[in-house]
């Protein structure tokens, strides 16, 4: 028997087949697990040899975790971000999304997993200029296949956008363009989001506000959540705090 609260991570995401023949994954998914990562090596060329970015990085996320990950400019957390979407190799060691090694899958594969699992929120807002704000906010549950319009609607509402679905990107302010941003993500229900400074364009309170109103959502979604931001007082407000140095995690 399955345990209670699985069912909406289990099913969409490996129907079972994975869990079925796997036992490494059938213990991931029983405890609820989102990510995991282990032994996780990333270098980069640099004018004096090969430098290693990443040197043994090891984490978990379980459905609902929320994860800061701060670090000096520099240490590897876009790097780490980045290998967890599957948008660049690593060296060696093993990253599991939501049931899936990456390392397994071919470059389709990782982009069904990006759309299916994973949710990406980054410092630049890269909403697409064409489409309307509930446009943009729609389009990644929309490609995902499950758009839900009340919960769009809720996560618009809940983010302060009511009123603003029909402006362009350019007729909205940086803070506006950032919470569309945001709900774009939310809106597609991952069970995996990843967020690269989110509020890194943002003032203080602007921040404040914004990161309370994500973690709320994503407490709501019950989506795990890693975020990297420079700022310890933002890194705060998460439940889970990791530093990068080094290569490794502390
Ligand atoms: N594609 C790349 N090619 C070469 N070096 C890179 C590349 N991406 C990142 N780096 C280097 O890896 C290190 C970590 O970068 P990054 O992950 O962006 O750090 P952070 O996000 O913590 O500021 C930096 O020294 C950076 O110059
Ligand atoms: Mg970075």
């Amino acid at each position: 028997m399955r345990p209670a609260g699985l069912d909406g991570l289990h099913i969409p995401l490996c129907r079972g087949r994975l869990c079925a023949r796997c036992p490494t994954l059938r213990v991931m998914m029983a405890a609820g697990m989102v990510l995991r990562i282990d032994g996780l090596v990333k270098s980069y060329d640099g004018p004096e040899g090969a430098v290693r970015v990443l040197d043994g990085v090891a984490l978990a996320l379980a459905a609902g975790e929320t994860l800061a990950l701060t670090g000096e400019s520099g240490s590897g957390k876009s790097t780490l971000l980045a290998l967890v979407a599957g948008l660049d190799a690593a060296d060696s060691g093993t990253i599991m999304v939501a049931g899936q090694v990456i390392g397994d899958l071919d470059d389709s594969g990782r982009a069904r997993l990006r759309r299916d699992a994973v949710g990406l929120v980054f410092q630049q807002f890269n909403l697409i200029p064409s489409l309307t704000a509930a446009a943009n906010i729609a389009i990644q549950a929309r490609l995902a296949g499950r758009f839900d319009p009340d919960w769009a609607a809720t996560v618009t509402a809940r983010l302060g956008l009511d009123g603003l679905g029909d402006r362009y990107p350019e007729q909205l302010s940086g803070g506006q363009q950032q919470r569309v941003a945001i709900a774009r993500t939310l809106a597609a229900r991952p069970a995996l989001i990843l967020a690269d400074e989110p509020t890194g364009n943002l003032d203080e309170d602007a921040a404040d506000r914004v990161l309370a109103l994500m973690l709320d959502l994503v407490a709501d979604s019950g989506a795990a959540l890693l975020m990297v931001t420079h700022s310890p007082r933002l890194a705060g407000k998460l439940a889970g705090r990791a530093h990068l140095s080094r290569g490794r995690l502390a």
